[in-house]
């Protein structure tokens, strides 16, 4: 109880200075707080403004510009933790004693352990070895979608865009009988703390969603170990090279990276094309789109709006000195909507062609492993939409869920 009340009061006197800097007009501190956070566009534009690199009063430097935002994501003088690799603390641990042991996933590590971790797990996640996964990813996506056209209205979010990115990273890994609401609730909880852990509440919630995945995970390699099967968890758990540690976090890693973000990803392409029928008529006549809408889509509302990195030497972006170990916020959601790198930035346009290449997967050597799959979920779920969805009818207004790094919808409900 008395690490609960220290937690409560340290997040309390956080979350009030924050809204305090915000007020003041920090542009940063804006991007978590309400009202600002909802709609993170107009605060891009203000920190696109000069050079597009800004110096906030929290005493991070953030980079918002697309050429800005490139650099930092493939300079190798940046790395996501701090010179010596002991910072930061493990994301998504609660903060409360009685957890399990978290240890950075390689999305958190610089190499060398990075480069070993990740090569361990790129094979199963190639273009090549996806592509094959096309016919399955179409028949979970059927089969969710049949209910649907039974029903006068439904939560998009709930029905579809959470169940089939649950299903396939399932199924890839190997992780049977998956209850999808019960893993929906894990990735919500572990999406929120990007942001840093809320309230007690969120701290006792993500300390038990960690529990309940390392149980999960500690079983099913168990399983495996014994009773290999051709899944990627049996892949990695026959790998000398990992620690029992390693092998459990990158199971963890590779579940939640490979559902959270696609769900919203499906939900905000829906969200966009309802507010742009014309672009929803041209892509239902047109499948040749669906690649493209699929990256217009992450450009103009990425999944994940941002990510860090940490200056290893004293260094300069744009003419700002940042000094060894200093934290820059990188907004690959600005970039997206860079007028100096895409015409018509704030314009949803699915036919755009020769422009840049937007940073929702970010770049350089974090870039995702999971893009492939991503992608082509996102287009199985965009072409069985408009071939059953002449109209896109939404139900009231939905909101954004209360984070900064994910953006995604709470729910999205469609009638026919
Ligand atoms: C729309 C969907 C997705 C988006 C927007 C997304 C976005 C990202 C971003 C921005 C990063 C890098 C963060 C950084 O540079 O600090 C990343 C890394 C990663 N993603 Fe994704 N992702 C998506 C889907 C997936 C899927 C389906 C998987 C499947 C396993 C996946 C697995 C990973 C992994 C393992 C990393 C860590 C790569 C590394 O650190 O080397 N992601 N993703």
């Amino acid at each position: 109880m008395k690490a609960e009340l220290a937690l409560g009061a340290r997040l309390g006197v956080q979350r009030a200075a924050l809204w305090a800097m915000a007020a003041r007009g920090d542009e940063l501190a804006r991007l978590v707080s309400a009202p600002w956070r909802g709609n993170p566009y107009p605060v891009y534009e203000r920190l696109r403004e000069g050079a597009g690199v800004h110096r906030s009063s929290t005493g991070l430097t953030v980079v918002a510009s697309h050429e800005l935002c490139s650099k930092v994501l493939r300079d190798r003088t940046f790395g996501v933790r701090t010179a010596d690799g002991v910072e930061p603390p493990p994301f998504a641990a609660s903060g409360l004693p009685g957890g399990v042991p978290v240890i950075p996933s390689f999305l958190e590590l610089d190499p060398p352990d990075h480069t070993r971790l990740r090569a361990l797990a790129r094979p199963a996640f190639s273009p090549a070895k996806i592509a094959g996964y096309r016919h399955d990813v179409g028949g979970v996506a059927s089969k969710l979608m049949v209910p649907l056209l039974f029903d006068d209205d439904f939560d998009l979010m709930a029905q579809f865009a959470a169940p089939l990115p649950i299903a396939v990273i399932s199924s890839l890994l190997g992780v049977p009988d998956v209850d999808a609401a019960v893993f929906a609730r894990y990735g919500r909880v572990l999406g929120a703390s990007l942001d840093g852990v809320k309230s007690v509440w969120h701290a006792l919630l993500v300390r038990r969603a960690n529990r309940e995945l390392r149980g999960l995970f500690t079983r099913l390699i168990a399983e495996r170990r014994a009773n290999p099967g051709r899944d990627v968890i049996s892949t990695l758990a026959a790998s000398a090279e990992l620690t029992e540690l390693e092998l459990a976090t990158t199971c963890e890693l590779l579940l939640l990276a490979g559902f959270e973000t696609t769900t919203n990803l499906i939900g905000n392409a829906v969200w966009t094309f309802a507010r742009n029928p014309d672009q929803w008529d041209r892509l239902r006549a047109d499948d040749a789109l669906l690649g493209p809408a699929v990256d217009e889509v992450l450009r103009y509302e990425a999944p994940v709006q941002m990510t860090a990195r940490f200056a290893h030497e004293d260094t300069e972006i744009a003419g700002v000195p940042v000094a060894k170990d200093g934290m820059v916020i990188v907004l690959v959601g600005a970039a997206g909507r860079d007028p100096a790198a895409f015409d018509r930035p704030d314009e949803f346009d699915i036919g755009r062609t020769g422009q840049n290449d937007h940073l929702a997967f970010s770049s350089g050597a974090h870039y995702c492993l999971g893009a492939p799959l991503a992608r082509l979920e996102a287009e199985v779920a965009l072409r069985m939409l408009s071939a059953h969805f002449p109209t896109l009818n939404v139900v009231g207004t939905p909101r954004w869920r209360p984070t900064t790094v994910i953006r995604g919808l709470r729910s999205l409900r469609l009638h026919h």
